[in-house]
């Protein structure tokens, strides 16, 4: 069983499915980024998932009116995603317009340094509508495992928690896990790494080790 996520943020097709094919042994599943489908078009969701046999998430950050948010994420789901991640902050509509389609995933942390600005004073808020609407999972931030510590006491235990953030932002895999994350995503570190699959091998295993 593993708790990682590749996040493929590579432009060309046949890069991202070499790199998907190299590591998927030691992943749970593939989040995809604007880059791949601005890269590679939209196809690439079904044809990596085909390839792999993973989950794919599509981690477009949505941020729209709900109208605008059903039309993308029919045509997400259609091509095969199996969660989409979103916002919260334009209000719980929107939020509903995609959970109304398919499993979703909604940001309440980012893990960048600006997250602090704007996001991260809205936490709770956005931690009450995780609680209210249920969604599949949230987003939080490995680099700040206390902020995971403290977004896990106050969830519904049935919401999982995925924190990007580990390796190339600074975050570690270990301390995320240990401040409650279920799930770490990493890019970077792996699809940059001179031997991805080693990359990947090594954090499934960091992430599996006991202790
Ligand atoms: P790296 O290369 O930094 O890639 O390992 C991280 C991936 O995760 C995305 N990312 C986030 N997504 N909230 C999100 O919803 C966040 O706080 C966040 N931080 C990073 C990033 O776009 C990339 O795909």
């Amino acid at each position: 069983m593993s708790r990682l996520i590749l996040a493929l943020d590579v432009y060309e097709r046949s890069r991202a499915l070499k790199i998907a094919r190299d590591t998927r042994d030691f992943l749970w599943g593939i989040k995809i980024n604007w880059p791949l489908i601005l890269g590679s078009g939209i196809g690439i969701i079904r044809e990596l998932k085909e390839k792999t046999g993973l989950p794919i998430i599509a981690d477009l950050k949505l941020a729209d009116i709900p109208n605008t948010h059903r039309l993308i994420a029919k045509k997400v789901f259609e091509e095969g995603a199996n969660y989409i991640i979103t916002h919260g902050f334009v209000g719980r509509d929107s939020v509903k317009a995609v959970m109304e389609l398919g499993e979703t995933i909604l940001v309440v942390e980012m893990s960048h340094p600006g997250a602090e600005e704007f996001i991260q004073p809205a936490a709770d808020r956005l931690i009450d509508l995780a609680n209210d609407l249920m969604p599949f999972g949230v987003i939080a931030p490995a680099t700040r495992p206390e902020r995971v510590r403290y977004i896990r006491e106050k969830l519904s235990r049935e919401i999982r928690i995925l924190t990007p953030g580990v390796g190339a932002q600074g975050g570690r895999a270990k301390e995320a896990l240990k401040a409650g994350a279920d799930y770490i995503i990493v890019g970077r570190s792996i699809y940059s790494a001179e031997n991805p699959r080693e990359a990947a091998r090594n954090l499934w295993g960091e992430t599996n080790a006991e202790g």
